[in-house]
């Protein structure tokens, strides 16, 4: 491979170095190509652009190959729990038996919220939607914990990232046990991270709270298959807003917005809502397949499609698998699974799927788990947003340490020449 590229423009040669990544993956450094040349490059939604170097999480959408810190997910999410995942991410190994018994323990430590918190969470009406309650109150956070992060400091920049981790399951399951109209309740300081995170949410104040192994087992899984997924939308926000310098709480507060959206994280509420609307419509899976072919019509099936896996997403073929279990254990019988599976079967069958390479993402099952669970489905993006925190937080972390210069794109400006201001009057 060529240590560099050469690009002609207006009649010039501009050689721009080409860097190699660890797993051969090729990139052109464009960084002097404005300063040599006054040209940029354009890539609306950044589909051919990288932003940063990072040694966070590698996937490979070609070959269906996701890795956090080197480690497959399927060896992680079938034998780490979610507070190994959380510190490889963050601090780039697993942790040893003494450093994961200190981080929980830590993490424990800083698991108390503002009381006046809850006076916030209070003023929202019970019909609004939990995402924006969760990143309103993380971002509200901030005013209860005012000493911006040095980070160069590393005990400083350990206790931010602890105290977020402490604090946002707390804030979840207030948003969780509001909507309900259950008392808003503490944590159980004997239990382990996503233990506590389904007590928290679950306990009832009339009967002792029994622990079911099914779901915390579920729950571990599903956080440990979002906890990070390179440059995504929300991840390149959180990014981008600490880019500023903005604090740890007020970037992820950023993410949790962008995670919102039906094409990102809100995708596992968009497909359940789906699936019901096909189950009450007569259950015609041929029906709503056409509908998301036809380029007139605006429907697409949600769940399927992935900007960077083109041949299928390891996630879903791991989630598909506990949706199975997790129903079969809990011995639910849901129709909207048998829907899915009709849609999967279908898509898989069909040339426009096939030709565009639309597989099912990781949210095509997730709903279908955590609505087996109990858990609303307005709840379902809060979920990921869970268990997107420790990625988001590794992220940014990264990002400061590497010293990334504010994120700042450049446009091309298609608007009007100048013009001259005229008055109202003769407008
Ligand atoms: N249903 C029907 N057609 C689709 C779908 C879909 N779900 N997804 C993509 N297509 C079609 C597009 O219409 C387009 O067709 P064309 O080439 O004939 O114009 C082609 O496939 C390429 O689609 P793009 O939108 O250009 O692909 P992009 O990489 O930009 O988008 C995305 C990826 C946003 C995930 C898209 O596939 C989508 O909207 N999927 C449904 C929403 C979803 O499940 N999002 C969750 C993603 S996973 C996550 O964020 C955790």
């Amino acid at each position: 491979m060529s240590d560099k590229a050469t690009l002609t423009v207006n009649n010039q040669n501009i050689d721009l170095p080409v860097l190699v990544g660890t797993e051969d993956e090729v990139a052109i450094d464009i960084k002097s190509l404005r300063g040599q040349s006054n040209v940029i490059t354009l890539d609306s939604g950044y589909k051919n652009t990288g932003s940063c170097k990072s040694s966070i999480t590698f996937l490979d959408g070609e070959k269906g190959i996701l890795r956090y810190r080197g480690y497959d997910i399927e060896e992680l999410a079938n034998n780490a729990d979610f507070t190994d995942v959380a510190f490889l991410l963050i601090f780039g190994d697993l942790p040893k038996k003494d450093q994961k018994e200190k981080f929980l323990n830590d993490i424990k430590d800083h698991s108390i919220v503002d009381e006046d918190l809850k006076k916030i969470l209070e003023s929202f009406p019970k019909s609004a939607h939990p995402m924006g309650v969760l990143s309103s109150l993380t971002s509200a956070l901030t005013s209860f914990n005012p000493s911006s992060v040095n980070v160069n400091s590393e005990s400083e920049m350990y206790e931010a990232i602890v105290k977020l981790l402490a604090k946002l399951p707390v804030i979840v399951s207030w948003v969780f046990r509001k909507r309900e109209g259950l008392p808003l309740n503490y944590g159980d300081y004997s239990l382990g991270y996503v233990e506590n995170i389904t007590k928290m949410m679950f306990s009832k104040p009339n009967k002792p709270y029994e622990q079911n192994d099914i779901i915390v087992r579920a729950i571990n899984k599903l956080l440990i298959l979002h906890a990070d997924h390179e440059q995504n939308c929300s991840t390149s926000t959180v990014r981008i807003v600490g880019s500023s310098h903005a604090g740890l709480f007020a970037s992820i507060s950023a993410g949790i917005s962008a995670l919102w959206g039906p094409l990102h994280g809100g995708a596992n509420q968009a497909v359940v809502e789906m699936l019901y609307a096909i189950e009450a419509d007569g259950g015609d899976t041929k029906k709503y397949m056409a509908k998301a072919k036809d380029k007139s019509d605006p429907f697409r099936l949600m769940g399927f499609g992935h900007r960077v896996y083109k041949n299928f997403d390891p996630r879903a073929r791991i989630i598909k698998a506990t949706a199975d279990e997790v129903l079969g254990d809990l011995g639910v019988v849901d129709p909207i699974l048998d829907i899915a599976k009709g849609l999967e079967k279908e898509a898989l069958e069909d040339p426009y799927f096939v030709d565009r390479k639309l597989y099912p993402n990781v949210d095509f099952y997730s709903g279908i788990i955590y609505k087996a669970l109990g858990i609303p489905t307005e709840m379902f993006t809060v979920m990921f947003a869970l268990g997107r925190l420790p990625g988001w937080i590794a992220q940014w972390r990264e990002m400061r340490l590497q010293k990334e210069p504010i994120g700042r794109p450049r446009q091309l400006y298609v608007g009007p020449k100048v013009r001259n201001f005229v008055d109202v009057d003769l407008r």
